[in-house]
């Protein structure tokens, strides 16, 4: 099959042929309709994150079920899936917890880069290829977990449900699952690429009352605004931390999210949020950042919450449904946070397009 290969951090996505193998039990052959491009990837195209190469990216996909192993029950061939890069065992410690993405047997893969078992199901001319944050989708077909593939309606565009994969799941259910915000809370978004323009749709979900979203980029600015901001801020122009007192009575917003993948945004949120209020670390900053709390003790005294959010804490075979419901509904829009749709030999035009922060999202087309 083609796929879009990493050979090296900082070098250029390179199209090449590759094996892949049949699924195994309990597993599912996907042909790949599209897949997004999200920073964590191109955190791994340029050296932020480290990963074992040569290397298939792409975890925000949707496709076909081509072939089933043995025992797999939810799925046949012909069914359209979103797939997810976290699945759930259902039975492990963290998933007994209701803590999904936590999941003993399936969140290793998103860091080793291999199936569960520790082997790849890619390779090229025998020799390993890595499958990139667990899914490796920029490819015309992956191997997926059964738990890591959700079955949708027959009549769900594939290249728009595609979305749901990482940025959707991450940014609604960092509102819906991790945060639980409430009807009325003021919301305070950092970062409007598609992470924080989920959770900006995620606060309008939950019916916060107001959300300020801060982004150097006056064209995620005003998308934002049509996403569900009551007020956005140019972080060149205005101090977020004093836009946000001035918005609330002087008080903090109830909730910061941070989406942007710099730590200093982190302590911002922290100064932006009222005593009581919480913190949510949504963005995955280059290994080497750090934070601090300056005064330990005006934190303690304060009680706020600072909390880390894998994918949204999403349980994807209930979420990627009851995402897809709300859709329909119109009350969720996907369609207008993909900007832009290239084919699979253009990813490297779609790497540029984030790096310069234009669009939203982009799609890689692969068999839509
Ligand atoms: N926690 C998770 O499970 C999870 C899932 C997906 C992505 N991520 C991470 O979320 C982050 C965002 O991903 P994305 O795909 O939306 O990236 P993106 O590049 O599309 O968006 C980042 C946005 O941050 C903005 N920004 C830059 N400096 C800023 C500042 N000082 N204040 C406010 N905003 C600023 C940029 O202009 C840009 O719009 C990345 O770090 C990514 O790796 C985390
Ligand atoms: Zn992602
Ligand atoms: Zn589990």
């Amino acid at each position: 099959m083609r796929a879009a290969v990493l050979e090296a951090a900082q070098t250029p996505i390179v199209i090449d042929d590759l094996d892949i193998r049949g699924p195994r039990h309990g597993e599912v052959l996907v042909r790949i309709a599209a897949c997004g491009v999200c920073h964590s990837d191109l955190s791994v195209v340029d050296g932020s994150f480290p990963a074992p190469m040569p290397i298939v990216l792409g975890h925000e996909a949707a496709g076909v079920v081509e072939a089933v192993g043995d025992d797999v029950a939810s799925v046949v061939p012909g069914d359209k899936v979103v797939l997810t890069p976290l699945p759930a065992c259902g039975q492990c410690y963290f998933c007994t917890r209701q803590q999904p993405t936590l999941c003993s047997v399936y969140s290793g893969s998103l860091f080793s880069n291999l199936l569960p078992d520790g082997t790849s199901p890619l390779s090229r001319r025998g020799e390993i290829v890595y499958r990139g944050l667990a899914t490796a989708a920029w490819a015309e077909r992956a191997i997926m977990p059964e738990a890591g593939v959700v079955k949708v309606d027959a009549e769900v565009p594939l290249e728009v449900a595609c979305v749901l994969g990482c940025a959707v799941q991450t940014g609604v259910g960092a509102v819906l699952n991790t945060a639980q915000v409430e009807e009325g809370a003021t919301v305070l978004v950092l970062g409007a690429g598609g992470i924080g323009i989920a959770v900006t749709q995620g606060a309008r979900l939950a019916a916060a009352a107001r959300v300020i979203v801060v982004d150097p980029v006056a064209e995620r600015r005003d998308a934002a605004l049509r996403f569900g901001a009551t007020d956005v801020c140019d972080p060149n122009e205005d101090d977020p931390i004093a836009m946000a007192l001035a918005l609330t009575n002087g008080i903090g917003v109830d909730y910061s999210f941070e989406a942007a993948g710099q730590a200093s945004l982190i302590e911002q949120g922290i100064m932006a949020t009222r005593s009581g209020g919480t913190i949510v670390c949504v963005g995955a900053p280059p290994l080497e950042q750090g934070i601090s709390i300056p005064m330990v003790v005006g934190f303690t005294a304060s009680e706020k919450k600072l909390i880390g959010c894998l994918l949204g804490s999403v349980h994807a075979q209930r979420d990627i449904p009851r995402l897809l419901a709300l859709w329909k509904a119109g009350r969720l829009d996907l369609e207008g946070m993909i900007t832009q749709r290239l084919p699979l030999d253009q990813t490297e035009v779609a790497l540029d397009s984030m790096r310069n922060r234009e669009g939203i999202r982009t799609v890689l087309t692969v068999d839509a």
